[in-house]
């Protein structure tokens, strides 16, 4: 192996701690606990088990959690009636809408419908397009590019003037990690289903994020030596040596690119633990903003 392992739990535990800092000191000052409110529409396995594990974050470090489960066939009228309410509400600081949504509703108007300051998720149309335009700050980042930038900084990769590639322009990862690059001052290629030569255009990145969620998609070959590898996948593979006969694998073949890559994360343990850590964050910075 050369690569370098980029640790996402021992940075999510740094992260985490230093928000049950904050939260103590706050409620040593007498004031209430940062509350995430959560909103999780219908029975998605994967969904159920994010949104219970942030939960759980919540009260381990010291933070308030308020649990939102509606039917699968929730209308729109009555999700955006729960929404408004969240947004009024004293006791609520950050407002976590689960994604992706029963395809009968409207994503977009829910997500426009957050206040931007509850908007920890960092999915609503402002917070995203201050993100997109120079000179201009996001209230909230989105919780997985801003792990995956923080875990880049942490290792001392050099963002500013890096060819970064990320592979996959979803609204959750793909597009806003794009975004943070370019505000780095990274020269960034966006790939997707249509990009031609892929391997050929991998082969230039520096910094590569890959966000398509294919099992190890990605091959050792197209790894540029000593590159910065971003794995965000999160896929189950079939496993007959394991009890419960899948393991989790990314979107990289790790085997192969741990060869040749500079840095690399692992599948677990990499950027998923830096999901939860920086919506932790992002709702104990809620709290500031609406009770400095
Ligand atoms: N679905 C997959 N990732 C996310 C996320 O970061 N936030 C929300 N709200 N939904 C998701």
């Amino acid at each position: 192996m050369t690569a370098q392992l980029i640790d996402g739990k021992l940075f999510a535990q740094q992260v985490r701690d230093e928000v049950a800092v904050n939260v103590a000191k706050r409620s040593a000052a007498g004031k209430p606990k940062p509350t995430l409110a959560t909103v999780l529409v219908g029975d998605r396995v994967d969904s159920a088990t994010y949104v219970s594990a942030k939960q759980k974050a919540c009260a381990e470090l010291g933070m308030g959690s308020i649990s939102h489960q509606l039917p699968a066939d929730i209308s729109q009228a009555e999700l955006e009636k729960l929404i408004k309410k969240l947004n009024k509400s004293k006791k609520v600081n950050g407002i976590l809408v689960q994604l992706p949504l029963p395809s009968h509703l409207d994503e977009e108007r829910v997500l426009q419908l957050v206040s931007i300051e509850k908007d920890v998720d960092g999915f609503s149309p402002i917070n995203i397009g201050r993100l997109a335009q120079k000179g201009r700050e996001p209230l909230f980042v989105p919780c997985t590019p801003y792990g995956c930038i923080y875990l880049l900084e942490k290792m001392g990769v050099q963002i500013e003037g890096a060819n970064a590639v990320v592979l996959g322009r979803s609204n959750i990862v793909g597009m806003p990690a794009a975004l943070l690059l370019v505000g780095k001052n990274a020269t960034v290629t966006i790939c997707h289903s249509r990009t031609k030569d892929l391997p050929s255009v991998i082969r230039n990145a520096d910094i590569l994020i890959a966000a398509i969620g294919k099992p190890e998609f990605l091959r050792g070959d197209w790894v540029k030596p000593g590159a910065a590898v971003v794995d965000v996948g999160i896929n189950s593979k079939p496993d007959a040596t394991k009890k419960s006969g899948y393991r989790l694998v990314g979107d990289v073949n790790f085997d192969e690119a741990k060869e040749v890559a500079g840095f690399i994360t692992p599948v677990p343990g990499g950027v998923g633990p830096m999901t939860i850590a920086m919506l932790m964050r992002n709702t104990a910075r809620a709290a500031e903003i609406q009770d400095p």
